[in-house]
């Protein structure tokens, strides 16, 4: 049976939402939970670059790192991926959101049997199960031995190459991350990008569609997680609702035109052995706007054995985390088995 695409459901006009899309009181954007107006660290990485004064790159390092570990999640500017860049991504995803229903059909993935690459909405998995405001197109991105573009849409047809220049793009950003966050653990510069597999690290690319939601009040666009990924790079459109747990919290991320939003995920906390946190977050959706984000997950290989990094683990810091393939962990996840 073909699944009913959120997208499908908000055009049909309907005045309030099925009873699947309420969330219990307690998850409600709006509850009591909503943190106080701070903001997320915000981070011009300009001098991250050999080539500045050594102490500005310090500097830079540091908030890097004390971002990672106090909140899990920053946003960053002065990245090198231009702006130009970024709106033809952005753009292309729109495009195929835009196409009739049955044209994106035609890249439906097979979510029901663990195949998530193509064009998916979720599944209730049971009689409670709730579901989540949001469609969303997934595929791989890097390295380019692992794409298949038959899983990519085909229109508009500058999809490929906009999407091509995006990842060359983002791995620079992704390259400079790993070794700032590195350098403040105080190991060698590329030892967390070797930890991750090196050259065949992984960028999956998933695009989110939040259509306009006659009750925001009661639904959730996704729901509280963390990301199975090391790093997750996000750019989001201008409708804000991306939400991050901050001190028992929920507290709302700022749109900052051409910033890009960068997540640690659960790859990061192993390796750094707790020191940076994997973030819980969520996403709420609006009455009368189409939300959309275009995250980035970058991966080891489904092979590699991730741990808590050698050189940080001694008497006083013991390992808190067990080491395993990077699919083990994804399988145990998933399945809400112990890891
Ligand atoms: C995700 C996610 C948040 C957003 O897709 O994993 O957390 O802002 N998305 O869309
Ligand atoms: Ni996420």
């Amino acid at each position: 049976m073909a699944a009913v695409r959120v997208q499908s459901l908000a055009g049909s006009g309907m005045e309030s939402i099925p009873a699947e899309f309420i969330r219990p009181l307690h998850e409600r954007p709006g509850a009591n939970t909503d943190g106080p107006s701070v903001k997320v660290p915000l981070i011009d990485i300009a001098n991250l670059s050999g080539t500045t004064h050594q102490g500005l790159r310090e500097k830079t390092i540091a908030d890097i790192g004390n971002a990672a570990s106090e909140w899990g999640l920053f946003q960053v500017v002065n990245h090198g991926t231009s702006e130009e860049l970024i709106q033809r991504l952005q753009g292309v995803g729109k495009e195929f959101f835009d196409l009739p229903q049955e044209e994106k059909e035609k890249y439906s993935n097979n979510s029901a049997v663990g195949i998530m690459e193509g064009y998916g909405t979720k599944l209730a998995h049971n009689i409670d199960g709730k579901l989540e405001w949001i469609d969303y197109y997934l595929h791989m991105l890097w390295p380019p031995s692992r794409r298949d573009f038959k899983t990519w849409p085909r229109h508009p047809s500058s999809y490929i190459e906009v999407n091509d220049e995006y990842a060359r793009a983002l791995l620079q950003v992704v390259n400079k991350l790993l070794s700032a966050l590195s350098l403040y653990l105080g190991v060698e510069e590329h030892a967390m990008k070797e930890e991750l597999g090196g050259e065949d690290l992984e960028m999956e690319m998933k695009i989110n569609y939040y259509p306009p939601c006659p009750q925001p009040e009661l639904a959730l666009g996704v729901e509280p997680h963390t990301d199975m990924s090391s790093l997750t790079l996000l750019v989001p459109n201008e409708v804000p609702g991306l939400q991050v747990h901050k001190d028992g919290h929920w507290v709302g991320v700022e749109y900052v035109p051409n910033a890009i939003i960068v997540h640690i995920g659960d790859q990061l906390e192993v390796l750094s052995n707790g020191k940076y946190k994997s973030v819980l977050h969520r996403s709420v959706v609006s009455k009368d706007k189409v939300r959309m984000s275009w995250p980035v997950f970058c991966t080891p290989p489904p092979n590699k054995i991730i741990g808590p990094m050698k050189d940080l683990i001694h008497d006083k810091n013991p390992p808190l985390y067990n080491a395993k393939t990077y699919a083990e962990f994804k399988h145990r996840k998933i399945n809400k088995l112990e890891q």
